[in-house]
């Protein structure tokens, strides 16, 4: 069994965040959120992963290396334009060659790992193995049509869903999907839709079986669901301190505390992340936060956001909340007349004022 993990796309939902950073690579739990998928299937015995990233970009491969911190050998697979994820599969089959392998959306993250569904797989002897997820818009995804327990329809983003469940981006397949890809037309919106070739598997003959995610999955494409994996990530954690925590400060409830990350005169309430060298000062930080490396929050609140390395968060009266910074922003007191908010926002930037 191999791995072949998507990290392409151009992310525009994350803007202006994806701007300048791919958006497999923002962090959740100051962890890019690539690594979730890359430990998942690591945890589920797989040696050799195959990753599909930007043609015209080579920040996935320089940011997460060969492999060697996981055990594993990683293979890079350049994707010229976005062409869908059938087009995606299409392009890994050399990587792929006969294997049985998991196709894994580099944006998706589960909790209990994937282990599970290569097993089931394994078990049912089925030629794709599709992970289900029961939610409230499945018009947003692929959704499958279930009949007596069995799968005997698939339509991406149909207006009128045939049931509850959306297809995650977490697939099994043997090598007769690369059949599929290649026989299937591009979509109105111009992609080579993986919910067609499934759909082809099943008006081919081929067995289509699935699992039901039962527990937490999210599809990471939108701010909200960041902040919504962020949360369930950080509910995780274990407490682990390894920076400084001063007298007249007080911690509740789990944290980590990177080294050289210091909390002074503050209130902090966990579940949180603090970086490496970040300072807090005279501040509060509450529930759900991650605050990247280095950054500066001094007589200001912070809870229930995401901060990336580097950000200034100095004198800011109203507590800030459901937020996400990208790399050294800075939120700071307006000084000087007249008293006003003042902005230096980048294209596509959204600010919300109290
Ligand atoms: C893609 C697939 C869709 C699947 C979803 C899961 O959608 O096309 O079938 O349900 O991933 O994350 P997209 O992210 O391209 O909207």
């Amino acid at each position: 069994m191999k791995a072949l993990i998507a990290s392409g796309g151009r992310g525009t939902r994350l803007r202006p965040l994806t701007h300048t950073q791919n958006k497999h690579l923002i962090p959740i739990a100051n962890k890019p959120i690539l690594h979730y998928a890359i430990e998942a299937v690591v945890d589920a015995g797989i040696k050799q992963i195959g990753i599909i990233h930007n043609a015209d970009s080579d920040e996935v491969p320089k940011a997460i290396g060969n492999g060697k911190q996981w055990g594993v050998k990683i293979t890079y697979i350049p994707q010229k334009s976005p062409l869908g994820l059938a087009h995606v599969v299409k392009i890994g089959q050399k990587f792929i060659g006969k294997d049985n392998f998991i196709f894994y959306l580099g944006d998706n993250m589960v909790v209990g790992g994937v282990k599970r569904f290569v097993d089931e797989f394994e078990r049912s002897g089925c030629n794709c193995h599709l992970t289900l997820s029961r939610v409230k818009d499945p018009e947003r995804f692929g959704v499958p049509e279930i009949k007596n327990g069995k799968i005997i329809g698939v339509e991406e983003k149909p207006k009128k869903p045939k049931s509850q469940f959306a297809v995650s981006g977490i697939y099994i397949y043997d090598h007769h999907i690369f059949e599929a890809c290649k026989n299937i037309k591009p979509s109105g919106r111009g992609e080579l839709e993986i919910s067609d070739a499934h759909q082809y598997l099943l008006d081919n003959g081929y067995t289509v079986g699935y699992s039901e995610i039962t527990g937490w999955w999210k599809d990471t494409g939108k701010p909200s669901d960041l902040l919504e994996a962020n949360r369930l990530v950080l509910d995780n954690i274990q407490s682990r301190i390894e920076g400084n925590v001063d007298k007249s400060s007080s911690v509740a409830g789990k944290l980590i505390l990177e080294p050289g990350a210091k909390i002074i005169n503050s209130v902090v309430r966990g579940p949180a992340i603090i970086g490496k060298n970040a300072i807090i000062e005279n501040s509060y930080v509450g529930p759900f936060t991650s605050i990247g490396d280095e950054c500066l929050i001094k007589n200001s609140e912070v809870e229930f956001s995401i901060l990336l390395n580097k950000c200034t968060v100095t004198d800011v009266k109203i507590r800030i909340e459901g937020s996400l910074l990208g790399n050294e922003a800075e939120i700071v007191e307006a000084s000087g007349k007249p008293h006003v908010h003042r902005f230096m926002i980048g294209d596509q930037s959204r600010v919300e004022v109290a």
